[in-house]
């Protein structure tokens, strides 16, 4: 080969790297500028027919209707937009009632975010049990859908599957608990935490309310931030002398983010359990 052809073919090599590298920029940049729904659809929480994961519903290929309903919402809990019938809070037994002593937090009725959660994942109730069917109910083979997946019979998670919560949470994390034994007051935005275990939570006051959660970050940016432990502000829980302002409490939503493609849905890795220490100080 002589080397004026050598050159053309190392020019013509570079000229694919170049190329190659271009495509790479711009694959990374797609991937940046992914819309929201990108990374639901690739999880176990996309159920539509065109879902990758383990449970599918034939009956429609939209995602966020399982979960949400541009109109007319169940409004008895405080989650957005919500296109399913909650369950009655007292169908669960909380954790407190384990009865561990070292338990600082008062807990709630099961409520806010989490209930919302808890209506699939208690394994009582059809996941295809909507409030409002995709097109005003004009969509008639969302009534004749069926279900396939190892995960689920007619669309009610199975019983021996962790992903089954269930109703009795004293073998859960505990939820609907006031974050660090309470002490901070939503109305003076500061306080003093009750458990001293726990790091400090910001707090910021959005459109007039005032909204808590705990930076994960290792330098705090005190910006809330969806990877960040979001706390859920519930009212004063009646009879409980500890509390006389709304507070911010931990929820499910406060580790987890249904909506990301991290594993388990987690707001954050979990390696050395950062999870865990970004409320606890351990
Ligand atoms: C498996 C149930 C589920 C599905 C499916 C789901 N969501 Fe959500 N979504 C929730 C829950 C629960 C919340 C409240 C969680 C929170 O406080 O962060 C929420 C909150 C939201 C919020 C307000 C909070 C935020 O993160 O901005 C928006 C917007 C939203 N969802 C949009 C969507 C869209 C769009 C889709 C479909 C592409 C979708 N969701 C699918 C459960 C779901
Ligand atoms: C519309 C029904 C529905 C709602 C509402 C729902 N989930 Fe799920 N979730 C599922 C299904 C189905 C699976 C997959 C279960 C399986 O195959 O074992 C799942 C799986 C999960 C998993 C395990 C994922 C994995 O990779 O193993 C987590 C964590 C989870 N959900 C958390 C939540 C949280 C937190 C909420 C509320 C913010 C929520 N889910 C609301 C249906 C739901
Ligand atoms: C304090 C943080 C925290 C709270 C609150 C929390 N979870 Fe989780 N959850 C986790 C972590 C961490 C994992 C991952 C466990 C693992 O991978 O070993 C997990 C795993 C799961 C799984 C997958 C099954 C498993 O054990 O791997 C489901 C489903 C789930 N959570 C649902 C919920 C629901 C529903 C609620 C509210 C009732 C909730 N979680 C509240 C931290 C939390
Ligand atoms: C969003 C903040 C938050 C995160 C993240 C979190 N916890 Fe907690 N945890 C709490 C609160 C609040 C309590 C209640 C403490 C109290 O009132 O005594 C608690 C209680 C506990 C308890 C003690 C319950 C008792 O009976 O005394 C254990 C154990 C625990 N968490 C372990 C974990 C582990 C393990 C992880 C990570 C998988 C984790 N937590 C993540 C906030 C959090």
């Amino acid at each position: 080969m002589g080397w004026k052809q050598g050159a053309a073919q190392a020019k013509a090599a570079r000229g694919v790297g170049t190329l190659l590298m271009a495509l790479a920029v711009a694959v990374i940049g797609m991937t940046m500028y992914m819309p929201a729904h990108a990374q639901i659809a690739s999880t176990r929480h996309n159920l539509g027919a065109s879902g990758t994961g383990i449970n599918k519903f034939s009956g429609t290929t939209e995602i966020c209707v399982f979960c949400h309903t541009p109109h007319g919402a169940d409004t008895s809990a405080a989650v957005p937009l919500w296109n399913r019938t909650l369950p009655n809070p007292n169908t669960f037994t909380t954790y407190d009632s384990l009865g561990t002593s070292t338990l600082d937090g008062k807990v709630a009725p099961v409520g806010s975010v989490s209930i919302a959660c808890l209506s699939c994942h208690d394994g009582v109730t059809s996941m295809s049990a909507v409030i409002n069917q995709p097109g005003s109910g004009l969509v008639t083979d969302f009534n004749t859908g069926t279900w396939s997946g190892a995960n689920q019979i007619g669309g009610v998670l199975k019983d021996g599957l962790i992903t089954k919560i269930g109703q009795d949470l004293r073998n859960d994390h505990p939820i609907g608990i006031q974050y660090g034994g309470g002490g901070l007051s939503t109305t003076a935005r500061t306080g003093t935490l009750r458990d001293g275990d726990f790091k400090m939570p910001a707090n910021a006051e959005i459109n007039g309310t005032t909204v808590w959660w705990v930076d994960t970050e290792a330098t705090p940016n005190g910006t809330r931030q969806k990877t960040d432990m979001l706390l859920y502000t519930r009212a004063a829980v009646a009879g409980y002398v500890g509390q006389t302002d709304p507070e911010p409490f931990v929820e499910c939503a406060s580790c987890h983010d249904p909506h990301t493609s991290n594993t388990t849905f987690l707001r954050i890795k979990n390696d050395g359990s950062a999870v865990c220490l970004s409320c606890h100080v351990k």
